[in-house]
């Protein structure tokens, strides 16, 4: 079991849930009881357990448990859900109280794996950028890929700011908000691709119909427009999924970095993935995703936990590009990528040797 007092602390200080009232208002019903608080301590090492435990909670209520906790979730109850009140707290606690030994199943076994395909546009975004400095084929690694929905950044439909890209036929539909700006590369000049392949600690599979009810959980109740546009990539991705290995990355990357062509740009993307690792071993990760570089030039991109203020004035999530030994903030954006303000350091990128 956890450390109770860390896992207090991190309902205590978790930055908030933004496009969910529900789970902002839980944070603190779960940080001031001891109960949950312990059965949260259940979260497996390293996994962040505001997202495991609310992610068990909905999933619970998302399989039709009946429970008038089901009433405040609009994923359940739909737009007639009831808005939080002073009864929502005691009735979450009644819930997992009742619940108690499948919750607690739950958090022994799963990983917080939310798969949101809007993070898609950073891939595509590396993908340009490497295009901008090279016409070679470029290999392309997601670190923590989960499905490897992401790993399908080529095929889905993307409307950034007023601009569009991709494939416009596409049922995914990826569209982030981004302020007049020409600071971003054209996200249609890809180059083209010589491997593709994701690392993943436990790959959901995207065939098994427990795998993809768990996606669904870890997308926050309100999110609807989320669930739907995961729900079309999973079908998609199912019929063509890419290569994810299973492993942890620490131990995996140095294999797949030395097996890819020498002198080959890469490509090596996390999203919501370091801040999934153990502080112990982000060390560890941070070399095994260096060791990309080795032998072939290398641009890093990562979405993670460095909070960041944009230039309007919206706190986000720095993203990060590394190439050779320089990294960058290039961009601002929102965990969710509902929205991202691009940098000038964004023109500064060229593909590290
Ligand atoms: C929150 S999900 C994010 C998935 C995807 N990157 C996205 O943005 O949609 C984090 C993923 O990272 C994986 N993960 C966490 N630590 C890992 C590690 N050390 N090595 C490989 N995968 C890891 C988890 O299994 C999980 O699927």
């Amino acid at each position: 079991m956890r450390d109770v007092s860390a896992v207090a602390a991190a309902f205590r200080t978790a930055p908030g849930f933004g496009s969910s009232p529900l789970y902002s208002h839980l944070l603190a019903v779960v940080a001031q009881d001891q109960f949950l608080l312990e059965l949260a301590a259940r979260t497996r090492i390293g996994q962040q357990p505001t997202f495991a435990l609310f992610g068990a909670v909905h999933h619970l209520l998302l399989q039709g448990t009946p429970d008038p906790l089901a009433d405040y979730y609009a994923s359940v109850a739909g737009s007639h859900a009831r808005p939080v009140d002073a009864a929502t707290g005691p009735t979450f606690v009644r819930f997992c109280e009742t619940h108690f030994a499948r919750i607690a199943a739950i958090l022994a076994t799963r990983l917080v794996q939310t798969n949101h395909v809007q993070r898609a546009l950073v891939l595509r975004l590396g993908l340009a950028l490497v295009r901008r400095s090279t016409s070679a084929p470029v290999c392309v690694v997601e670190v923590g890929a989960s499905a490897g929905l992401n790993l399908h950044a080529g095929s889905y439909a993307f409307t950034v700011g007023q601009a569009t890209f991709g494939d416009r036929a596409c049922p995914v539909r990826i569209q982030v908000e981004v302020p007049p700006t020409d600071l971003l590369p054209d996200l249609d000049q890809l180059p083209a691709i010589a491997d593709v392949v994701g690392i993943d600690l436990d790959p959901p599979d995207l065939t098994d119909a427990d795998d993809r009810a768990w996606l669904r959980a870890l997308v926050w109740p309100e999110n609807t427009r989320q669930a739907t546009q995961l729900r079309e990539a999973m079908n998609l991705v199912a019929a063509n999924p890419p290569q994810v290995l299973r492993g942890n990355a620490i131990d995996v990357a140095p294999g797949v970095a030395r097996a890819l062509p020498p002198g080959l740009p890469r490509l090596v993307v996390h999203t919501a993935t370091r801040i999934h690792v153990p502080a112990e071993d982000q060390p560890a990760f941070d070399a095994a995703i260096a060791a990309f570089g080795v032998d072939g030039p290398l641009l890093h991109l990562a979405l993670e936990d460095d909070q960041r203020v944009s230039p309007s004035g919206r706190p986000g999530l720095g993203l990060t590009a590394t190439d050779g030994a320089v990294s960058r903030t290039i961009a601002v954006a929102d965990g969710h990528l509902a929205w991202l303000e691009p940098l000038a350091a964004i023109n500064e990128v060229r593909l590290g040797s």
